[in-house]
């Protein structure tokens, strides 16, 4: 007897399959202030998606700053070529099938723009993660807002650098007052619409 694809995904053979996506790739991007909720909901999204076969990446804006781009700083030049960058591991990732869930504070409108047009095949979804820099400065998960109010980091989103709200994202998570699950529900729904991802 042959086994269908769904048939061997759903456990005969899960050893010898590659997960696989639905419409073979897209770029999943949030963007929102510092402490807004990105990595969080990138990190939980990626988990679900990968613990039901789908093939997934967690990009993360603090680990390219590691590696990748550590020979960059904050200038608007640099956070440009950082998200430069970011966008065309993002395209390679899309080549190989993922759906990738990139998590980037990405302040400038043209800077977004600019990746949405190097993601040349797969889709591309803005996610804003919309939580007000109050929230975010009370979160102040890194404790970088207290550092940038005394004035020891320059170009800090927010506080010393402009952040262009998105006009038109894809969605809009309001981050500052629901909770994660429900962000997380929102974003695969969303996911799972528009024919990205399978159903969890
Ligand atoms: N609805 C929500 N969605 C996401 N995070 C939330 C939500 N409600 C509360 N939080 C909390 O807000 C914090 C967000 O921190 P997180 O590191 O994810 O932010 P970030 O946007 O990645 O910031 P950065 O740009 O500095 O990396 C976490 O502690 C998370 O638990
Ligand atoms: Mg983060």
């Amino acid at each position: 007897m042959s086994l269908s694809i769904k048939q061997a995904a759903a456990g005969a053979m899960p050893a010898l399959l590659q997960p696989w996506t639905p419409r073979g790739g897209a770029v999943v991007w949030l963007t929102g202030l510092s402490g807004a909720g990105k990595s969080t909901l990138a990190a939980l999204v990626q988990r679900r998606l990968q613990d039901s076969g789908q093939r997934s990446f967690f990009l993360d804006g603090d680990q390219l700053r590691q590696g990748l781009c550590s020979d960059l700083g904050f200038s608007a030049a640099d956070r440009r070529e950082n998200l430069r960058r970011a966008a065309e591991l993002c395209q390679l990732l899309v080549d190989a099938g993922h759906i990738v869930l990139a998590a980037f504070i990405s302040p400038s409108h043209d800077d977004r723009a600019m990746v949405r047009d190097t993601i040349r095949r797969g889709e591309f979804i803005e996610v804003y993660c919309n939580a007000s820099l109050s929230t975010c400065e009370q979160r102040d998960v890194k404790g970088l807002y207290a550092r940038a109010r005394r004035g020891e980091i320059p170009n800090f989103t927010g506080i010393s650098a402009p952040y262009d709200v998105p006009e038109t994202p894809n969605l809009e998570l309001p981050t500052g007052s629901c909770t994660v699950d429900d962000a997380v529900h929102r974003l695969i729904d969303l996911l799972v619409r528009r024919g990205i991802a399978l159903p969890l």
